[in-house]
């Protein structure tokens, strides 16, 4: 390290919302394509792709997060679509590395191109890693995605785990009713005897063939029944900013984790903002209103001006989603065009 001359970064104040709660964590999508049409998410004809021209560049979301991290949002979160998919983001990662008083540095990817990646991510600076693997039988697997890719997913996620640098490995099953019971006690056994660590997601109404019903959500409750039935868990609780609400199975073997967002909301301690592709900041993922940053950072904004159009943004974050509530408008962007 030169150490002498590297110029003091100026700390700044914490970012925090209108209710209070700190903001530490950003999910930062870096391309709204995919190689997948998981159902809940994408129609099997895709989207229209935004232009390579309207993503942020490596050094737009560099700039973003060195700001974000000098406000206190230690926890960055690579997304899409598929990140993967963007070219080189091995670059991304170990641009983002670099940045000082970075506490986490995680990727979210169907894994399909995981296990061509990994050693390059991995080599950047990447520190962790979530696979999306809804079914572990190929036929379902395929009904799920609408692609044929489980064994390739599968080597993914062994490849990803010969990186000790990269722990834990999580991988997320989104649960649907009327499909995701026939495998719920496939998955604990995964759980108990795979070095992952496996959470289920409730289905949310951010499908871009808006077909969610709440009758279209299995609810967690009703997956920790079916497991327990078979393999007793004991409650773990929930760590603070964690979605998931963790159990071990009581014979010591292994944990399981549920994320709850429709039947149990965690809204409450929520520490996360989102930033699509195309540079909108969104402060929750069912925000209607979103910030663009992309704007600023290409008018030539200073820094004390984006930081100012931030902490407005933030400021406003939502205090709660109203999926529950008659009036609920899902928002227009699908979870894919977000970033989850
Ligand atoms: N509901 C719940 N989870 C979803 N994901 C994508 N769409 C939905 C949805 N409608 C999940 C993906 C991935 C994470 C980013 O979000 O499977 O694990
Ligand atoms: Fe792609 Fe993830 Fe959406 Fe599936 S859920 S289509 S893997 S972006």
């Amino acid at each position: 390290m030169p150490g002498s001359d590297v110029a003091t970064r100026e700390v700044l104040e914490p970012l925090v919302d209108g209710h209070g709660r700190p903001i530490g964590d950003v999910r930062i999508s870096v391309i709204d394509r995919c190689n997948f049409r998981c159902q809940y998410c994408m129609p099997a004809e895709g989207l229209p792709w935004l232009d390579r021209s309207a993503l942020l560049s490596y050094e737009e979301i560099t700039r973003l997060v060195d700001l974000l991290v000098r406000m206190g949002v230690g926890d960055v979160r690579l997304t899409g679509g598929e990140p993967l998919v963007r070219r080189e983001l091995w670059r991304l990662v170990a641009m983002l590395d670099a940045i000082p008083e970075l506490d986490d540095l995680s990727l979210t990817t169907n894994g399909y191109l995981l296990e061509r990646q990994v050693d390059e991510l991995v080599a950047a600076g990447l520190r962790r890693v979530n696979v999306s693997l809804d079914s572990l039988v190929a036929d379902r697997f395929f009904q799920m995605t609408r692609r044929d890719s489980l064994a390739q997913v599968l080597a993914g996620l062994e490849a990803a785990q010969r990186h000790e640098a990269l722990r834990p490995i999580k991988v997320n099953v989104v649960a649907l009713r009327d499909f995701t019971e026939d495998e719920v006690v496939r998955f604990a056994e995964f759980a108990r005897t795979e070095p992952y660590e496996v959470r289920f997601i409730e289905f949310m109404p951010l499908d871009a063939d808006r077909a969610w019903s709440r009758d279209r959500v299995l609810p967690n409750a009703e997956i920790v029944a079916m497991i327990d039935a078979v393999h007793p868990l004991e409650p773990l609780g929930r760590k603070v900013h964690s979605t998931a609400r963790r159990y071990r199975f009581a014979d010591g073997q292994g944990e399981i984790g549920f994320i709850s967002p429709v039947s149990e909301p965690f809204c409450g301690d929520c520490n996360r903002i989102r930033i699509t592709a195309e540079g909108m900041l969104r402060t929750c993922l069912f925000s209607i209103n979103e910030t663009d940053l992309r704007a600023l950072l290409r008018d030539g904004a200073t820094n004390e001006e984006l930081e100012t159009a931030i902490r407005d943004a933030v400021w406003r974050k939502e205090l709660k989603h109203r999926i529950d509530d008659p009036a609920f408008i899902q928002p227009p962007r699908s979870m894919s065009r977000i970033g989850g």
